[in-house]
């Protein structure tokens, strides 16, 4: 070990690791996407394929990002160039542009959970919710509240591995899993609730043998697991040789699918029991951004409760998100430059603050970062992780992994990292292809205007 790797940050505690990636992966995509993707390609049939799916690309990939991260004990570009050479690190540098492009705009998004989150608190729901979102979506209020977001981002990740990350994942995330759960049940006692759910989870099962429903839960598992740019990789260079990696995967991933699922639990009875369908089909953002905060107003003084406790559970989970993409930015800057923590990550933060105006000033801006990240970056970068881990650093990956694993994810680990090498570059590489044609013509028809 090197003087380097001795003084590195590590985390204090494995249900801190745990609860870090854990907050990563649980956030605004699955209270945003996962339902709504749910809903549109065949119910219960994608949540059947996105499980399917979970499991053969998703933990694999995790374990491929903790193996490497670990490992290395930098950044991705310090790693990929200490574990594979000179050509992997410059790939590095993908991973690094992915983290603070997603930042750019996921943190437009979550400065909205926060405006509606205060809202309910000062002056209550907007009467007109479609017209009211259409108002504070973009502009200098969106602007506004995207900065607030970012500068607390930065204030947690300033502090560091431990009394930052760790220490707000540890309060934040049971926290959510808490009132999630609160709300879920609330949900539950609405009027029209079975309506809701046979909505959300009708099976559909036909939708099995549809393409585009594999792709679309293909790159929803790589979002919501937050796979493909190096945040997993980056938090496990923080960890210590006695963390059960299988283990923590499979928990992540259990825990990232539950909170999607009971998600759609909370969502759809309140659009349902409120009427507000067509609101939804409006636009992707529309039920958590339209239908629901008017489904609130309609409830009156209660419905000002329950909101903040609905848009406070989505800040939650976007800023255990938003902290896990600012600190592969600024693990890279601290490693490449050798700078402090501090410095890096207020320069880090206010590029990347500084580059979401532009989706912060433009819904359909904000929209195609989305398409591009989601359908084509993360994917690339999952395949490119796959490559790595599963063929140019075959053994080491593998010995890493085993080390800190109990006897029976040793076990485990012989076929994961058979399905890591031989199944998982196949498929992401297929859906990947199949992603590019529609990427492109979202890109072209965004600059036709
Ligand atoms: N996984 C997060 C979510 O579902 C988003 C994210 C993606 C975070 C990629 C980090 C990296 O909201």
């Amino acid at each position: 070990m090197t003087a380097a790797t001795g003084s590195r940050e590590v985390f204090a505690t494995r249900a801190g690791f745990l609860l870090a990636a854990a907050g990563s992966a649980v956030g605004l995509g699955n209270m945003w996407r996962f339902p709504y993707l749910a809903s549109e390609n065949g119910g219960a049939a994608f949540v059947l394929v996105y499980v399917v799916l979970t499991l053969v690309l998703g933990i694999p990939l995790m374990l491929a990002e903790f193996g490497v991260g670990r490992r290395g004990q930098r950044a991705p570009i310090g790693s990929l160039r200490k574990l594979g050479g000179r050509g992997w690190g410059a790939l590095g540098y993908l991973f690094v542009g992915v983290g603070g492009l997603i930042l750019a705009y996921y943190s437009v998004i979550a400065g909205w959970t926060l405006r509606y989150g205060l809202e309910a608190v000062f002056v209550g729901f907007a009467p007109s919710s479609a017209d009211h979102f259409a108002a504070v979506s973009s502009g200098v209020d969106a602007v506004a509240f995207h900065v607030a977001f970012m500068a607390a981002t930065v204030l947690i990740v300033v502090v560091g591995v431990k009394g930052g990350i760790e220490r707000a994942s540890l309060l934040m995330m049971p926290l959510l899993f808490l009132l999630l759960a609160a709300l879920a049940l609330w949900a539950a006692t609405l009027e029209d609730a079975g309506t809701g759910y046979v909505v959300y989870l009708k099976p559909r099962f036909e939708q099995v043998l549809n393409p585009d429903v594999w792709r679309a839960a293909a790159s929803q598992a790589f979002f919501s697991l937050s796979l493909g740019m190096g945040g997993m990789l980056t938090y496990a260079s923080y960890l210590k040789r006695d963390q059960n990696l299988p283990e923590s995967a499979t928990a992540i991933a259990f825990t990232d699918f539950s909170v999607a699922f009971i998600a759609g639990l909370l969502v759809f009875p309140v659009i349902y029991s409120f009427g507000l369908q067509d609101a939804v089909s409006a636009s992707t953002i529309g039920a958590l951004f339209i239908a629901v905060p008017s489904a609130f107003e309609s409830m009156g003084p209660l419905g000002r409760v329950v909101g903040f406790v609905f848009f406070l559970v989505l800040a939650l989970g976007a800023i255990t998100s938003t902290i896990s993409l600012l600190e592969v930015v600024t693990a890279s800057v601290m490693d490449e430059f050798g700078a402090s923590r501090r410095k890096a990550a207020l320069w880090a933060g206010t590029v990347v603050t500084l580059l979401g105006v532009v989706p912060a000033l433009d819904t359909d801006a904000l929209g195609l970062l989305d398409k591009i990240v989601g359908e084509f970056l993360l994917l690339a970068g999952g395949l490119i992780l796959a490559l790595f881990a599963g063929w140019r650093l075959r053994g080491p990956v593998r010995e890493e992994l085993l080390a800190g694993a109990s006897p029976f994810w040793q076990r485990q680990l012989r076929w994961i990292l058979m399905v890591l090498r031989f199944v998982v570059p196949v498929i992401v590489a297929i859906v990947l292809v199949f992603s590019l044609g529609g990427t492109a013509a979202a890109v072209r028809s965004f600059f036709a205007g």
